[in-house]
């Protein structure tokens, strides 16, 4: 199946009270881990590239045609939308203009006036090629590639104003953060998230910071309204800890576990594990 946008995916999610995961790729392992579960658990994913990864991949036009490739050859039927997580102004015509069916344009660090200006613009190229556009209001906190935010909660007034720009879905802060959460945490504001639901009306909503966050305030946050969930973390952590395990067993002395197909075959079984646990809490199985 070719690439689509992610406008359908999350509507079917928001009507079928579920969310499907976003999840950010870093290199073959990764997009290979993410695609085949997604078509083992009949899901429909997002795969999300940030910009940082994109330039570690050597830039969106190989991007494309490695999720392509890869959806061709392992006969990948499910929906699958490549989105552009956290782009700025410039990254998302970029990586619109090499073929990607999904934008997230960031302009969450502007003056409001801007952010919505440039979103619109977004809206427009994107609109026009048949992509999607997620756009985000009141920065979501921690640390992710560079892009820092300190966890404020959205405004339900602006974030309804831009919902009104045409965007397909909105990303608001309610207390999430990217990384791991701190031990002090407050949660999710769902008084937050209801608001935000009551302003914005059916405009599907986008919880970023997945990881870690425990599974009764997932399952609330998609009662409320959230279609759409982004998971990084969560996948480095456990492609790091079973490579390490691995790496200090001993095992990679042993036979030819040097060849990187068998070296980094732990971190991918990880990772692959990773990906069905959140489509199995998020809802998405068998909604393809
Ligand atoms: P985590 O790294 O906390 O899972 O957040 C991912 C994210 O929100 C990507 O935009």
């Amino acid at each position: 199946m070719a690439l689509v946008s992610a406008k359908e995916i999350l509507e079917n999610a928001r009507d079928g009270h579920y969310a499907v995961p976003a999840i950010n790729i870093n290199n073959l392992e990764w997009t290979k881990a993410v695609l085949s579960t997604a078509q083992e658990m009949n899901s429909p994913i997002l795969v999300a590239v940030s910009e940082g990864a994109g330039k570690y991949m050597t830039g969106y036009k190989t991007v494309v045609g490695m999720v392509k490739g890869m959806m061709e050859e392992m006969n990948i039927t499910v929906p699958v939308a490549l989105h552009l997580d956290h782009g700025s102004f410039e990254g998302a015509k970029e990586a619109l203009a090499a073929g990607f069916t999904s934008v997230m344009f960031d302009g969450s660090h502007l003056a409001i006036d801007e952010n919505l200006e440039k979103t619109r613009e977004i809206v427009a190229i994107a609109h026009a090629q048949g992509a999607s556009v997620e756009a985000e209001v009141g920065s979501i906190g921690g640390e992710e590639d560079g892009i820092i935010g300190t966890g404020e909660l959205a405004d339900p007034q602006e974030c309804k104003t831009m919902a009104d720009t045409g965007i397909d879905f909105l990303a608001a802060g309610i207390g999430n953060i990217h990384g791991k959460y701190p031990e002090n945490w407050v949660g999710l504001s769902f008084e937050t998230l209801d608001a935000i639901k009551q302003a914005t009306g059916s405009i599907p909503l986008v919880l970023h910071g997945g990881s870690g966050i425990p599974e009764d305030q997932i399952k609330k946050a998609i009662d409320l309204g959230v279609s759409k969930i982004n998971v990084n973390t969560e996948l480095q952590l456990v492609n790091a800890a079973a490579l390490r395990d691995f790496i200090v067993a001993g095992k990679d002395l042993e036979g030819k576990n040097y060849d990187p197909r068998k070296l980094l075959a732990p971190g991918f079984e990880a990772m692959k594990e990773a990906v069905k646990e959140k489509i199995e809490i998020f809802g998405s199985a068998n909604k393809a």
